[in-house]
C-alpha cells in the first residue's frame, strides 16, 4: 500500500458538517459589520517579507520565529501572511485609498499563517475577520470606542457572552520611547532572574519582555507597577476621553498597563479581549491605534485603528447554538432501472435550474437500496421513476414524513414543485 499523506501539523480541515458553522460565522460577521459600514477587502494571503518586518517589527516573534518563508533564492523573499494589518495598510498606500474618502473602513475575513508550536487554540493556519479605520487626522476616542463596541458585538452575535475587555495607552511614538526607558530602568534591577532570551529583550525591545510567556519572567513583570507616568499631557488626555466614551456607552472594561501587544505598529489605546474557559490562548481578539504605520511604510501620514479576532477560539469559546445547517435536501431521484437514468437525469436537472435542491445516485439499483440513500441524506422527498412511469408520462411525488404518495404529469414541473413545497 503508498504511504499515507497526513494534514500538515497546526492545521485543519473544516469538513462539510463543520463548514456551515464556519458560513454563519462569516454571514453574521458580515451582517455586522456592513451595519457600521465597514467595507470588504481581499489582499493576497503572501506579501513580501520586508512588509512584514517593517510593520510588525524585526523583534516580534511573529516575524523573529514564526514566519513561514516561502523558498526563494532572493534574500528578501515572500512569506504567508501573519496577520491581516499590514497588507491591508500596504493596499491602502499602493490603491491610493486615501485620495477615495477621509475615512476608509474596511474588513476582510481569512487564513493567516504563524509557524507557533501548536497546542490548543494556537495553530500554524488559523483564520481572522478583522477591520482597519485609515484616515487623515481621523484620531477620536469616539473611533477608538466604535472599534472596540464592533468587536464586542461581533463576539455577543457570535454566540459569546463572558469575556473580558482590557485596554492601556502606548501613548505618541515619543512617549513610547519613555515608557521604554521606564521599564528598562525598573527591569534592570531584576535583570539577573530574567530568562536569557528576556535579558536580550530587554536591550533589543523592552516590551517584548512584559508578553515573555516564560514564568519566571510573568512574575517579575506582574510585579512592576509601571503606571502611566511616560504619557504627554495630551496622550493622558486622550486615554482620558477615550474611557469617558466607554463609560458612556456603558461598555466594561479593565485597565492593565502592562498591556503593550506583540507587534510594534501600537500607539496610543490598544486591547484585548480574552474568554475565561480557553486556557493559556485565551485572546479571542485584539487590536489598537497605529497611527505611524502608514507612514512608516512609505504612505501619507494617517491616523488608523483596528482589531482582528480569531474564529478558532471564537468556535472553542462559545457554547453550542441552533445554527443554520443550511439547505437540506428536498428531493432524492429514484430511477428504477438502466433504461429510466436519462429521463430521471434530465427531470433533475430541470428541478435545480428552478433552485430546487435535489439529488439521485447515478446508476440503478434496487428501489430499497436507493431509498436507504435517500434516508440517509435526510431528503424531504422522493421522486419515483420507472419505465411505466416515463410510458405513462407520470411521477410519484413521495412525501418522507407522511408516507403521503401524489402523482404528477412529468412535463408539469410547476404541479412537481408544487408538491415539494
Ligand atoms: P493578534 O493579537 O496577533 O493581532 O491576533 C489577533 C487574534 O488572532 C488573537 O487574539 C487570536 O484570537 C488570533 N490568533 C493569533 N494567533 C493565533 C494562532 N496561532 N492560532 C489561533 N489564533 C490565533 C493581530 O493580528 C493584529 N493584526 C490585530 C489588529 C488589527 N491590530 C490593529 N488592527
Amino acid at each position: 500500500m503508498s504511504q499515507k499523506i497526513s494534514l500538515p501539523r497546526g492545521t485543519a480541515d473544516i469538513l462539510p458538517q463543520e463548514s456551515f458553522l464556519w458560513q454563519n460565522i462569516e454571514k453574521k460577521a458580515r451582517s455586522v459589520l456592513e451595519t457600521y459600514h465597514y467595507k470588504e477587502i481581499r489582499t493576497p494571503i503572501f506579501e513580501e517579507i520586508g512588509l512584514f518586518s517593517r510593520s510588525l517589527g524585526e523583534s516580534s516573534e511573529v516575524v523573529n520565529k514564526q514566519l513561514l518563508r516561502l523558498a526563494s533564492d532572493k534574500k528578501d523573499g515572500f512569506a504567508l501572511r501573519p496577520e491581516g494589518t499590514a497588507s491591508v495598510v500596504r493596499s491602502y498606500i499602493e490603491n491610493r485609498l486615501d485620495k477615495q474618502e477621509p475615512l476608509t473602513k474596511l474588513f476582510y475575513f481569512g487564513p493567516m499563517f504563524r509557524g507557533e508550536r501548536p497546542q490548543k487554540g494556537r495553530l500554524r493556519q488559523f483564520h481572522q475577520v478583522g477591520v482597519e479605520a485609515i484616515g487623515e487626522n481621523t484620531s477620536s476616542p469616539y473611533l477608538d470606542a466604535e472599534v472596540i463596541a464592533l468587536s464586542l458585538d461581533l463576539l455577543k452575535n457570535l454566540g459569546l457572552n463572558d469575556f473580558t475587555l482590557k485596554i492601556n495607552t502606548l501613548g505618541t511614538t515619543e512617549d513610547k520611547k519613555a515608557f521604554a526607558e521606564i521599564l528598562k530602568s525598573k527591569l534592570q534591577e531584576h535583570k539577573k532572574h530574567l530568562s536569557d532570551e528576556s535579558q536580550e529583550r530587554l536591550d533589543r525591545n523592552v516590551f517584548r519582555v512584559l508578553d515573555s510567556k516564560n514564568p519566571k519572567d510573568q512574575d517579575i513583570v506582574k510585579k512592576l507597577k509601571i503606571g502611566h507616568s511616560y504619557l504627554s499631557k495630551e496622550s493622558l488626555a486622550y486615554y482620558q476621553e477615550l474611557k469617558g466614551v466607554l463609560d458612556g456607552l456603558g461598555v466594561a472594561y479593565q485597565e492593565s498597563d502592562h498591556l503593550v501587544r506583540g507587534l510594534d505598529y501600537y500607539t496610543h489605546t490598544v486591547f484585548e479581549i480574552s474568554v475565561a474557559n480557553l486556557g493559556a490562548q485565551d485572546a479571542v481578539g485584539a487590536g489598537g491605534r497605529y497611527n505611524t504605520l502608514v507612514s512608516d511604510l512609505g504612505g501619507p501620514q494617517v491616523d488608523a485603528v483596528g482589531f482582528a479576532l480569531g474564529i478558532e477560539r471564537i468556535l472553542l469559546a462559545r457554547e453550542k447554538q441552533d445554527d443554520d445547517q443550511g439547505k437540506g435536501l428536498k428531493v432524492f431521484l429514484v430511477a428504477l432501472d438502466e433504461g429510466c437514468l436519462q429521463g430521471v437525469f434530465n427531470l433533475l436537472q430541470k428541478l435545480r435550474q428552478r433552485g430546487v435542491t435535489s439529488d439521485m445516485s447515478y446508476k440503478s439499483s434496487s428501489l430499497k437500496s436507493q431509498m436507504r440513500q435517500a434516508n440517509k441524506l435526510a431528503a424531504q422527498h422522493v421522486i419515483i421513476l420507472g419505465q411505466d412511469e416515463l410510458a405513462k408520462g407520470i411521477v410519484t411525488v413521495k412525501n418522507m414524513d407522511s408516507g403521503h404518495q401524489i402523482e404528477s404529469s412529468i412535463n408539469d414541473i410547476e404541479q412537481i414543485i408544487h408538491l415539494l413545497e
